[in-house]
């Protein structure tokens, strides 16, 4: 099987009421203990490449490690741009091999966002690629761009008709409270997300796959494991896994998770020279990160995402 595009994953994700999990990918060893731990429990996946991704390990590396997993793992996995920002990076990626593009306009006015987001769309649907638009804004860390509290914003349920008419796109990413990054909820308070807006969001565009950024749980046992072994994370909190579930049952057919895996691996490699601080070879603890990413990506697509045994 090729590297696939989302189209039939998402229809059947929105009528099964499941997620399909997009995780970030930067190297080999990620991509295997995601796609391995998929494998295990038959399910499909995205896997989505940064612009910092693509600086960090090239995009020609990304793309035959991810073409290895589908040979690997003979799995339906997309290939998806995270955040593309404008149009030359969308069709570089396009033209590289990729199945599925976002373009992240969320940071311009309404009408710019539609301009550059209906642009991309001809490009890629003329190229059999599809395209991931945002509206709303999420706060928090991306590629080095940090968006502030005061500037992060909710997607308006009334826009997302004419976007999704105008622009063309396949899915749409909304902003309901979620942020990117380790740190999303204030200490103390209760993590809350806008499932009104969610819900407002799936009448306006019955059937339509939403997309759901800044997912991750934050999973306490691995910041527990990184601060037991010399980390500082301090106040790092996360979206509670039943409200990715309750996301999941609703419209929200992609969730994004990038931290978590961060998080795991870390812990592990961590954990790992605490007990051998004689080891060297990066192959020792390249392996314990790469268990960890498994079985981290084995329980959200059990536990939370619900997309076992759909591939
Ligand atoms: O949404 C952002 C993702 O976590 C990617 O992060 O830009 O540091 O690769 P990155
Ligand atoms: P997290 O930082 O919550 O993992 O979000 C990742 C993301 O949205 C990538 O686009
Ligand atoms: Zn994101």
């Amino acid at each position: 099987m090729p590297i696939v595009t989302t189209t039939e994953m998402f229809e059947k994700a929105y009528k099964g009421g499941y997620a399909i999990g997009a995780f970030n990918v930067n190297n080999m060893e990620i991509v295997q203990g995601i796609t391995e731990a998929a494998a295990e429990v038959n399910s499909p996946l995205l896997l989505q490449v940064s612009a910092g991704a693509r600086k960090y390990a090239k995009h020609v590396y990304l793309t035959r490690l991810v073409e290895a997993a589908v040979v690997d793992t003979g799995l339906p996995i997309a290939l998806h741009l995270d955040h593309g920002a404008d149009f030359d990076i969308c069709k570089s990626c396009v033209d590289g091999g990729f199945t599925s593009v976002m373009i992240d306009g969320s940071s311009r006015s309404f009408e710019d966002n539609i301009a550059v987001t209906r642009q991309v769309v001809e490009y890629a649907h003329d190229h059999g690629v599809v395209v991931e638009g945002e509206l709303g804004r999420l706060e928090g860390v991306e590629d080095d761009v940090v968006v502030s509290a005061e500037d992060s914003s909710y997607t308006r349920p009334e826009d997302v008709q004419e976007f999704v008419e105008r622009t063309g796109v396949d899915s749409l990413a909304i902003a309901i409270g979620t942020s990117h990054g380790a740190y999303k909820f204030k200490p103390g308070t209760k993590p809350q997300l806008r499932f009104d807006i969610l819900e407002e969001v799936a009448q306006r565009l019955p059937g339509f796959p939403i997309v759901l950024h800044g997912a991750s749980s934050v999973i306490p046992k691995y910041v527990d494991i990184i601060n037991a072994n010399g980390g500082k994370l301090v106040d790092a909190i996360g979206v509670p896994e039943d409200m990715l579930r309750k996301a999941a049952s609703m419209a929200v057919c992609k969730i994004n998770i990038d931290s978590d895996l961060r998080l795991a691996m870390t812990a592990g490699i961590r954990q790992h020279f605490n007990e051998h601080p004689e080891h060297f070879d990066p192959r020792q603890y390249l392996t314990v990160g790469r268990d960890y990413i498994r079985e981290l990506v084995k329980d959200k697509i059990v536990n939370v995402l619900g997309s076992d045994g759909k591939a």
